[in-house]
């Protein structure tokens, strides 16, 4: 007896240890097994409390089981400074500086997928050393109209290109165990009223041109967490849309993540337990200041759902869904420890920024060759325009920032090219700070305009170049969250004074900064236009290195800028902004244009935009031979490839992009002219010539077919024409699907 004793004694240890362990914390169990074990120890209470926010940007982990609090942040060019645990109001801290990095316009503008791969690690890690676990981004909300003040969060006009740059964005940023919050899904394609919005779409446009991008988000990035958006479809809320959540999302689409509210986006319980939301943000209770206890206990899926449970109406059915969704969320991020450590503002995440402003911007006109400027040459140098001043990191909504560093235009062109002179030449938007964060030049001005313009015409006078830095900014009714524009013109005296400097001196580079396309009246008269985005950071110096010929630009046009609104379908049908906009009730907006969006209304209706989808110059010049396709009959379940030599026909190094698209000779349906479908950039040595190789499956044939509510590929002729843009397509090859 006593030696039996003895040794349960020695054995005991071992035994509780084996036995108490629990599955959830054992990382040599899958996680799925580990989300059994959690879900099962966890209380009514802890589930309820998972499922929806304890601060502005948190949730609450399980305590007891030790998973640490969700922490997320906007997202997505950069990390929002910490705002206060239950206000908008910044917290004032003082380590949350970030990288601004450039906007994603700019970023799908490079047309260069690595550089996405790169912006997703980049930003991970200054999340990770801020201990964000999900970052609210990256926004794949399609441009359609150029009005839409959040446009420039987002990736263009194109479902085939924002795909492409969405997909290693999410998967750089996952990589390091951030969570992306893919945004805002969907139909969130402009601001006004966005809460009130009821999107009326056909089928095929939904999945055509709307869905692809978040679709290839979570089925090829792996997203971890998605958005929903503010507006309603099918008449109801995106956040709690079954057919948007949980038909297409999730049984369609195979998505085992998150449904995160945006912030307020959230209704109604019911809706909410049903329909497939998982965590809620944001919604519009006083905070902690009022309200019974703790106002987070008022959030749709807070006591209304408990109470529900409680009184029978719903089992935990639906509660433990998501809550295992949650869980799996949790092993992803806040319990991965695979995670590296974090760093924030490093020279590394500096250089990233600088290359994919560089790499973004585009060379929109260049003519005579007067860029890139010869500093020897170019003696007087001014520089004209209220956003060569103006912070661009902050305004805009909730992407905006608290910068460590943001070079101005004008002082990255002054340190580039030595004294340079500068005039105001308009004022536009004068706030001194945004959100608690100052910008960083005082943009107080007395002079009346006409003093400005005069200042500028005197100036201009003795320059032997101009340079404008010009375009929209971040304040509401224009590159804005929240309106959207309320014309296409550029906003304030900008117009008259480029105007008045051509009538004294036509050697004028126009330098726009926006997310936007801008009627542009004076273009046959500017010989140079540049599109340099809001590019964060680095912006000057990436401005004055491409001006300068130290960066030779490629970046392309991912939307088609319009000569005017009439030639973008959204508005030549009439369905934006229709009428809704004078009533704060639920009102439909019909997307009239169906699948006609951008290039794809353009080509349609036979209409010349000002510049092309796909558009973008170089210093130097390429010459693509004939295409060449490694068959003629493509089999259904198989590939074709089409191979193009490009060559630098020009004296300097530069890149190119080789874009596919592909038309169908005859069809049954209505579809249009043409399609992109694959695209390659290549950086070629002057006189090199690299053979590109660009390879399609029947995917790229297919339409949304909806009768069947499937996607359709016909056999039959089809071509494929390679360019450089859009409306350069210079060879083509004709073939056949089986
Ligand atoms: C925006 C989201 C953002 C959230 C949190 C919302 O108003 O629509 O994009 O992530 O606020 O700031």
């Amino acid at each position: 007896m006593k030696k039996i004793t003895i040794m349960m004694s020695f054995l005991m240890p071992v035994m509780a240890q084996a036995q108490t362990t629990p599955v959830y914390l054992d990382e040599s169990k899958n996680i799925e097994q580990r989300i059994d074990d959690a879900l099962s120890r966890m209380t009514l209470d802890e589930k309820i409390a998972v499922i929806h926010a304890q601060s502005k940007f948190s949730s609450p982990g399980v305590k007891r089981l030790g998973f640490p609090d969700l922490w997320t942040d906007d997202g997505p060019h950069g990390v929002r400074p910490d705002v206060l645990w239950d206000e908008w109001e910044q917290a004032g801290q003082t380590n949350d500086s970030c990288v601004a990095f450039p906007a994603l316009t700019c970023l799908a503008a490079t047309w260069n997928p690595q550089l996405a791969r790169l912006y997703g690690e980049s930003l991970a890690e200054e999340a990770l050393y801020r201990n964000k676990n999900v970052m609210l981004g990256p926004g794949v909300n399609i441009y359609r109209t150029p009005l839409g003040g959040r446009n420039f969060e987002y990736m263009g006009e194109d479902p085939w290109l924002a795909s492409r740059m969405v997909v290693p964005y999410v998967q750089g940023l996952q990589s390091k165990g951030v969570a992306a919050c893919v945004k805002h899904y969907a139909l969130n394609n402009d601001e006004e009223y966005r809460h009130q919005v009821n999107v009326v779409i056909s089928d095929r446009a939904l999945h055509e041109i709307y869905l692809p991008a978040f679709k290839a988000a979570v089925q090829e990035g792996g997203a971890w967490s998605i958005m929903g958006a503010y507006n309603l479809y099918q008449g109801v809320h995106n956040c709690h849309n079954a057919t948007m959540l949980n038909k297409i999302l999730k049984k369609d689409w195979g998505f085992d993540g998150v449904v995160i509210s945006d912030w307020g986006g959230c209704h109604d319980t019911e809706e909410a337990i049903k329909n497939g939301l998982d965590l809620e943000f944001g919604s519009w209770t006083d905070g902690l200041t009022m309200g019974a206890t703790n106002a987070y206990d008022n959030y749709y899926m807070a006591l209304p759902y408990k109470k529900l449970i409680q009184e029978g109406k719903y089992t935990t059915k639906e509660l433990d869904e998501k809550v295992r969704r949650v869980l799996r969320l949790f092993y992803r991020t806040t319990m991965n420890r695979q995670k590296p450590y974090g760093f924030l503002c490093s020279e590394s995440h500096y250089e990233a920024a600088l290359k994919i402003a560089q790499e973004g911007i585009v060379l929109l006109k260049n003519d005579d060759n007067l860029l890139p400027l010869n500093i020897n040459k170019t003696k007087k140098i001014l520089v004209v325009g209220e956003n060569a001043i103006k912070m661009m990191t902050v305004g805009g909504g909730s992407s905006s920032l608290k910068a460590q560093k943001e070079i101005l235009p004008l002082d990255g062109i002054s340190a580039r090219f030595g004294g340079v002179d500068y005039a105001r030449g308009y004022v536009g938007d004068t706030v001194q700070s945004y959100n608690g964060v100052k910008v960083g030049r005082s943009l107080y001005e007395t002079r009346t305009q006409a003093e400005l313009t005069a200042e500028a015409v005197e100036k201009a006078k003795q320059a032997d170049v101009v340079i404008f830095v010009g375009g929209l900014n971040k304040s509401d009714h224009q590159d804005c969250e929240g309106h959207d524009r309320q014309g296409y013109d550029l906003p304030y005296a900008q117009n008259e004074v480029i105007e008045a400097i051509l009538k004294v001196n036509p050697r004028l580079v126009y330098v726009n900064i926006s997310g936007n396309g801008a009627a542009l009246p004076w273009i046959n008269k500017v010989p140079v236009v540049v599109q340099a985005w809001f590019i964060g950071s680095e912006a000057g110096e990436a401005i004055a290195s491409v001006l300068a010929g130290d960066v030779n630009p490629s970046g392309k046009l991912p939307f088609t800028w319009y000569a005017s609104l009439n030639q973008c379908g959204a508005h030549a049908t009439g369905s934006y902004p229709g009428t809704w906009r004078e009533d704060y009730k639920i009102i439909d907006e019909e997307y009239k244009e169906g699948i006609y969006v951008g290039y794809r209304y353009t080509d349609a209706n036979g209409l010349k935009p000002l510049f092309a989808f796909g558009h973008g110059l170089s210093y130097t010049t390429f010459k693509m031979g004939k295409a060449v396709a490694d068959k003629q009959q493509m089999a259904a379940d198989g590939t074709i490839s089409f191979t193009v030599p490009v060559t630098n026909t020009g004296s300097c190094a530069g890149s190119e992009t080789v874009q596919l698209y592909i038309s169908a000779v005859k069809s049954k349906i209505d579809r249009p002219v043409k399609e992109l479908k694959a695209f390659q950039k290549v950086y070629l040595q002057p006189g090199e010539t690299q053979n590109v190789t660009l390879t399609i499956n029947a995917d790229a044939l297919s339409y949304y077919d909806e009768a069947t509510s499937q996607w359709r590929a016909d056999a039959g002729k089809y071509e494929a024409h390679l360019g450089t843009a859009s409306n350069k397509l210079s060879t083509k090859c004709t073939f056949r699907l089986e």
